[in-house]
């Protein structure tokens, strides 16, 4: 058995509450902490992004999930009855157990499919993507459900100026399904590292099984993100080029050849300092993090949702999606729409 795998079919959810930075700025100023709208605006492209309400069971992290698969379903004319496999790539997992995966499949349907989490933080959907198509091109899955979501302002530190303003809740989907091996529409390699050395630039202490959360952790701000922006800034930068760089020539193709690059969406000076090293015109670049921040996994599923939505992402064309995040982990998947 020989098969490829193609991306038929995308869509995204968003929560309904927009969050500004002044308002940001507001809740911060009542804890003692100091930003404004101009410094995020400055320092990282974000104009606002989207949180979920806890309180509506609509918006937990599956139920955004839910909604962004639907559309991609019905994108690729598809029914949840045809799916044959579900990937949920998360770090906001509604419930340790069951996974997301297993939610989304008691909210959805698909009968015949089986499900699990991934959690490579903000590489998740790349992660999922390439593992789906591992799957499919083996001839194990005929049609493969990937989802990137969060709900990750739960997780921030209000304290914490630098990391609580970047990040921001919605959910991104795409159906990964077989295609004959010489399809010129297909994924055409797909690139994974991780560097578990790195774990401390973006980690949780508490809330695993190595630290529960006690009172006095609860007080120290134990169950939530830490981060050393500045030095993960540089590993990014570092590390988006170098993969665009190897999917490329693994494929035996120049920067030139390529018609859309999907970069992990985390800070635009990111993005912009990537597309200037690589010499990319930033109009081959999907960009939503000045609408929506950081939303870990969900970031590249929703912009190239958004780009093929709009029409931008033409048959035949060759798209990059380029990541990194938490771990740390890389990835870089190429394909031909
Ligand atoms: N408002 C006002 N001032 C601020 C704020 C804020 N929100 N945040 C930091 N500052 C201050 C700092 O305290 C510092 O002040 P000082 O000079 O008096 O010490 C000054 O601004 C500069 O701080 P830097 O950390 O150098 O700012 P930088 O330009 O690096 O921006 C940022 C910080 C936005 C965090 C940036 O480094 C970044 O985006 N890094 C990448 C983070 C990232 O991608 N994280 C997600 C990883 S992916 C995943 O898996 C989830």
């Amino acid at each position: 058995m020989n098969f490829s795998a193609r991306i038929t079919g995308t869509g995204s959810a968003f929560p309904v509450k927009r969050v500004t930075n002044d308002e940001i700025a507001q809740k911060l100023a009542k804890l003692g902490v100091e930003t404004s709208d101009e410094w995020i605006r400055e320092r990282t492209g974000i104009d606002e992004r989207r949180y979920s309400n806890l309180e509506n069971p609509e918006e937990h992290n599956s139920s955004l999930g839910v909604a962004a698969a639907k559309k991609a379903l019905e994108m690729a004319g598809k029914t949840p009855g045809d799916i044959d496999q579900i990937i949920y790539a998360t770090c906001s997992p509604d419930t340790l157990i069951p996974s997301t995966a297993c939610w989304l499949q008691h909210k959805i349907g698909a009968p015949q499919a089986w499900a699990m989490d991934i959690n490579a933080a903000c590489s998740g959907f790349v992660y999922g993507v390439a593992t789906a198509e591992q799957f499919v091109r083996s001839g194990h899955t005929k049609t493969a459900l990937v989802i990137g979501a969060e709900v990750l302002h739960p997780f921030v530190n209000w304290q914490d100026r630098a990391s609580c303003i970047l990040f921001g809740d919605g959910a991104g989907a795409a159906v990964v399904e077989r295609v004959a091996s010489d399809s010129s529409r297909r994924i055409l390699s797909s690139h994974l590292l991780s560097d578990g050395n790195l774990w401390e630039l973006l980690y949780i202490p508490a809330g695993g099984s190595s630290m529960e959360v006690t009172p006095g952790r609860f007080s120290k701000n134990l169950h939530k993100m830490r981060m050393y922006g500045k030095d993960i800034f540089k590993v990014a930068v570092r590390t988006l080029a170098e993969f665009a760089i190897r999917a490329l020539e693994s494929n035996n193709m120049t920067l030139d050849e390529l018609d859309w690059f999907v970069p992990h969406q985390a800070n635009r000076r990111i993005i912009e300092a990537v597309a200037k090293r690589l010499d990319i015109p930033i109009e081959k670049v999907l960009i939503n993090v000045d609408r929506y921040g950081n939303t870990s996994a969900a970031t590249i599923p929703t912009v190239l949702d958004e780009a093929v939505r709009a029409g931008m992402i033409q048959e035949g064309q060759i798209v990059l999606l380029d990541c990194f995040g938490a771990g740390l982990t890389y990835g870089a998947i190429l394909m031909r729409w």
